[in-house]
């Protein structure tokens, strides 16, 4: 038969284009600083220089790379620049992006044990080296009654950990036949909306998801959250859930997991544990204190997509016992079936996450943690650190500005004492500079600036001039 036509790429023209793109990448990384931090493009400008229609016939791959250069990357926010201290961060390093491209080149789908084992052996090995890395309860090894698993977000994490609550309180019965709106759950009124997304997507009602007050600190009040418990058993409602933060979004707030545990122990309910961001600092010993309680947690996860140099998307979740997250997510069609499964010796992790299909992302954390060892994380998150509270010293200084909340970790919370106005101006007058990129939140009903670092290459010498040009602002604004 003579040869088939084909418009696939050579493996020799894959090697060289991938060249070019590796290089692009690290042209990119080292000229980040060059760029504004959020792009400046206006809705629908992007897609306006995009050609309205498809090309009927394929285009060199030279003009791809033009294209991502002239066309895209001035749509791009460049989540990776050393001057974002935007949300919380999304960082990246060398490692992480190689894994991950290793990742793509090896296409594997790893919703079973057996359809790539490595897929499944590696991330079940590494998630069991983080447990210690990150103090965490022996009960969330493998080797024990627990496991972890990689998910897309933390909110896939949160949407697990009330789905298996859920089932637990229910004696596995709400899979069968729905919920009947009795079922309630708790976070608090700083927890992340992903709570309350899961909520409803649970079938629970986002009415059944309590939000308990918190006090001065932002930290959930575990009084008011036992005494809600006690209202709605009074009123004949079923109590499933709880989920504590270590680490607020808002305002990097850690509610009191010890006793939130406690009560929880004491009602049945299950505890859930969400350290998205924060979890990482527990890589150093100093602020290991931060797991405190998480002992007593059901489920717990952090996502080393924010702070630990692991490219988006990568979520750790872990379970006490997985028994309870297998029942609740396991079904198993017939063209599933398969030898290893029925002998029981292995993980099949579609049964404890959403989705079927599975990336192989564990590669990329597995590259990360062994490019920087425990002693690298340790190091630039603890740096981190230090580089925010230097920050928090100089605002605490200037008699303009006052903090806005305490200052644990990485995460400012500050703000103008001359109100809501100049806030609102000095940020969008900062963000449209494109010299850094800051975002706000509402603490007390007050609009308050949010300065995170934990962008992979922020220096001393960012948040110096972050600093500088805020005071910059204000002068201005005088
Ligand atoms: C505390 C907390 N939980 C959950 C999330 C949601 O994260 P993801 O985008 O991974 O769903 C965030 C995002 O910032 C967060 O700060």
């Amino acid at each position: 038969m003579p040869d088939e036509k084909s418009f696939h790429m050579t493996p020799e023209e894959f090697r060289r284009h991938g060249h070019a793109v590796v290089d692009w990448i690290a042209d990119y990384h080292s000229r980040l600083e060059s760029f504004p931090v959020l792009s400046q493009m206006k809705p629908g400008e992007i897609r306006a220089a995009l050609p309205a229609d498809p090309p009927a016939k394929g285009e060199p791959f030279d003009a791809l790379l033009k294209d991502v250069e002239e066309l895209i990357l001035p749509g791009v926010t460049h989540w990776q620049s050393p001057n974002f201290f935007a949300y919380f961060p999304c960082n990246a390093s060398g490692p992480g992006i190689l894994g991950d491209l290793l990742s793509s080149g090896l296409g594997v789908q790893g919703m079973l044990w057996s359809t790539s084992p490595a897929c499944t052996e590696l991330e079940t090995h590494v998630l069991d080296w983080l447990v210690p890395m990150l103090g965490l309860p022996e009960k969330f090894l493998s080797s024990n009654t627990g496991g972890g698993v990689i998910q897309d977000t933390a909110s896939s994490a949160a949407l697990c950990a009330l789905l298996a609550g859920r089932e637990r309180a229910t004696n596995y019965t709400s899979n069968q036949k729905g919920c009947d709106g009795r079922l309630v759950a708790y976070a608090s009124t700083q927890t992340h909306s992903s709570l309350e997304k899961a909520a409803m997507i649970a079938g629970l009602g986002r009415a059944n998801m309590r939000l308990i007050e918190v006090d001065e600190n932002f930290a959930m009040r575990p009084e008011a959250l036992a005494r809600q418990i006690e209202v709605d058993k009074l009123a004949g409602l079923v109590p499933c859930f709880v989920c504590a933060t270590v680490g607020t979004t808002s305002s990097n707030a850690f509610d009191p997991v010890a006793e939130i545990g406690r009560i929880c122990r004491q009602h049945n309910l299950w505890l859930h544990v969400d350290a998205a961001m924060s979890g990482t600092a527990a890589l150093c010993p100093e602020f290991r204190h931060i797991h405190d309680g998480v002992e007593l947690a059901d489920s717990y996860n952090f996502n080393p997509h924010k702070w630990m140099f692991t490219n988006f998307d990568c979520n750790c979740f872990w379970v006490a016992d997985r028994k309870a997250l297998i029942q609740t997510l396991s079904i198993l069609p017939e063209y599933l079936r398969n030898q290893a499964t029925e002998s029981g010796a292995v993980i099949d992790y579609r049964d404890w996450h959403i989705q079927l299909g599975r990336r192989f992302r564990s590669l990329k954390l597995w590259f990360v943690i062994r490019h920087y060892g425990v002693e690298g994380l340790q190091h630039h998150i603890c740096r981190h650190v230090q580089l925010a509270q230097q920050f928090a010293d100089w605002v605490r200084k200037d008699e303009r500005f006052e903090l806005a909340a305490p200052v644990p970790l990485n995460l400012v919370c500050f703000r103008h004492k001359g109100g809501d106005a100049i806030n609102q101006t000095i940020m969008e007058r900062l963000n449209r500079s494109g010299d850094l990129y800051l975002t706000h939140t509402k603490l007390n009903g007050r609009l308050t600036l949010r300065l995170c670092v934990g962008q992979t290459n922020t220096q001393a010498r960012h948040v110096e001039r972050a600093w500088e040009r805020i005071r910059e602002e204000a002068a201005v604004l005088k």
